[in-house]
C-alpha cells in the first residue's frame, strides 16, 4: 500500500513532477546528464524561494505605506536579492531584470544552464498596491557557447517553468514547470512554500474585467470596444460584469486566474505597445494562464509565441478566460469566432434570454438551436464537463 503523505514543499513536489516526466520521457535509466538537470533545477528553485522569503520578510518589516524614496530603496533591495540568490545558485547563465538595463551575464566560475528572467517588485505604483507580487520565467540556454544575451530572447512557449508570488496577509506563490499551475503557501513556521492547491483551473468565463479605464480616451477603438463589451453584455452564465482594478499585474491576474474574467493593460497613443514586458511580465503571466485552461493575446496574436526583440520589449496584454479573451480576438481580427456580429456566443445571447441560457449551461444540454451550430454545441460540451 502507499503511504499517504502530507502536502509536498514546492522542491518535493517539482521533484516528483519533473521525475515522472523524466522517467516517461528516458525510462527508469535516464542518463546523469537528464538526471542532473533535475537536481540543477531544484536548486535554481531554491534560490528563487530564498529571494521570494527575503523580499516578503523585508516587506512586512518596512510596513506600507512609505514615502517614495523608502519604496525605491525597497525595490533596489529585491533586485539585489533576485540578482544575488541567482548567482549564489551557480546555475543560471544569464539574468534579466525588469529593474537593470542590461542583463547580467554570469561569470565562468558561477555559471549555470539556466536564463532567467524577473520583475523582482511589481505593483510599486505610487502609492504602492497593497498586493506587490514578483514574477519570473526559466529557460534553458538558447545556445551552448559562451552565455550572452539572445541566450534569453525566447518566446514564452519556450519557458520550462514560471511563476509568481504575492506578498499579502500571506505570501503564495504560483508555480509550474508545465504541468499545470499550482499554488504553495509559505508556512511562517517552517519558512516553507507548502502545495495549498493542485492543477488550478480558470473558469471558462468570468464577471470581472480589470484594466485602468481612467486611460480610455488614449485607447484604440477595439480596445474601448471590448470595454464596452464588458459592460453592457453579460457574462456567459448571465451575470453582469463587474470591474476590480487593484493596480498590480500579479494580484489582478491571480483574481482573475482564481475567478475567471478578463485583465487588460492595453496599447495607449503614449505607450503603443501598452506597459506590460513581455520577457518577464507578459510573457511568464500568459504561459501561466495558459498552464490553468486560459488565454492571453495581444488582441491579435497569441502572447506566448511572440519572441521579443529586446529584453525590455512591451506587449499589449488580453488574458483571462477562454470566453472573454475570445470577444477580444474577435473584436480585434473580426473573425467568424469572435465577431460579435457573427460568433455563434455572441448570437447565443441575443438568441436565448438569460434564464434560458443559464438553465441550459448548468444541465449542460443541447437545444434545438444548439443542433443547427456545431459549434455552440461544442462550447456546452466544454462547461458542461
Ligand atoms: O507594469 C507595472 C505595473 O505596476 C503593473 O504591475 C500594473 O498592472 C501596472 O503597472 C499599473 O499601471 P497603471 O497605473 O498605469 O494602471
Amino acid at each position: 500500500m502507499e503511504p499517504s503523505l502530507s502536502a509536498p514543499t514546492l522542491q518535493q513536489y517539482v521533484l516528483r513532477s519533473v521525475r515522472e516526466r523524466m522517467y516517461k520521457m528516458h525510462g527508469r535509466n535516464p542518463s546523469k546528464e537528464v538526471q542532473s538537470q533535475v537536481l540543477d533545477l531544484i536548486a535554481l528553485l531554491n534560490s528563487i524561494t530564498l529571494a521570494v522569503k527575503k523580499v516578503g520578510k523585508q516587506i512586512r518589516q518596512v510596513g506600507l505605506p512609505r514615502p517614495r524614496d523608502e519604496l525605491d530603496s525597497l525595490n533596489e533591495y529585491a533586485n539585489q536579492t533576485w540578482v544575488e540568490e541567482l548567482l549564489y545558485s551557480q546555475k543560471s547563465c544569464v539574468l534579466v531584470s525588469e529593474d537593470l538595463a542590461e542583463p547580467v551575464i554570469v561569470q565562468a566560475e558561477m555559471q549555470g544552464t539556466y536564463a532567467v528572467v524577473f520583475d523582482p517588485l511589481t505593483g510599486l505604483a505610487d502609492p504602492p498596491a497593497p498586493d506587490m507580487g514578483s514574477i519570473f520565467g526559466i529557460f534553458h540556454q538558447m545556445g551552448t557557447g559562451t552565455p550572452c544575451v539572445t541566450d534569453v530572447l525566447q518566446p514564452a512557449s519556450n519557458l520550462i517553468g514560471a511563476g509568481y508570488c504575492l506578498y499579502s496577509s500571506c505570501t503564495t506563490l504560483m508555480f509550474s514547470v508545465g504541468d499545470g499551475l499550482h499554488q504553495f503557501t509559505l508556512d511562517s513556521a517552517m519558512n516553507e512554500f507548502i502545495l495549498t492547491r493542485s492543477n488550478v483551473k480558470m473558469p471558462f468565463h468570468g464577471t470581472t474585467y480589470s484594466v485602468n479605464e481612467g486611460y480610455s480616451a488614449q485607447y484604440d477603438a477595439e480596445t474601448r470596444e471590448v470595454i464596452q463589451n464588458m459592460k453592457t453584455e453579460p457574462a456567459l452564465n448571465g451575470v453582469q460584469r463587474t470591474c476590480r482594478y487593484i493596480g498590480s499585474m500579479v494580484a489582478d491576474c491571480h483574481r482573475i486566474i482564481m475567478k475567471g474574467g478578463l485583465y487588460a493593460y492595453p496599447a495607449r497613443t503614449d505607450l503603443p505597445n501598452g506597459k506590460c514586458k513581455l520577457l518577464y511580465e507578459a510573457g511568464p503571466m500568459a504561459w501561466l494562464v495558459a498552464q490553468a485552461g486560459g488565454h492571453a493575446t495581444t488582441g491579435r496574436n497569441p502572447i506566448i509565441d511572440i519572441c521579443p526583440d529586446n529584453i525590455h520589449a512591451r506587449v499589449p496584454v488580453f488574458l483571462g478566460s477562454a470566453d472573454e479573451v475570445a470577444i477580444c480576438t474577435g473584436i480585434y481580427t473580426k473573425n467568424a469566432w469572435g465577431n460579435l456580429n457573427t460568433d455563434p456566443m455572441s448570437a447565443l445571447r441575443r438568441k436565448r434570454s438569460i434564464g434560458e441560457k443559464s438553465a441550459a449551461l448548468k444541465k449542460g444540454v443541447k437545444t434545438d438551436e444548439d443542433e443547427d451550430d456545431g459549434i455552440i454545441c461544442f462550447h456546452l460540451g466544454v462547461l458542461a464537463s
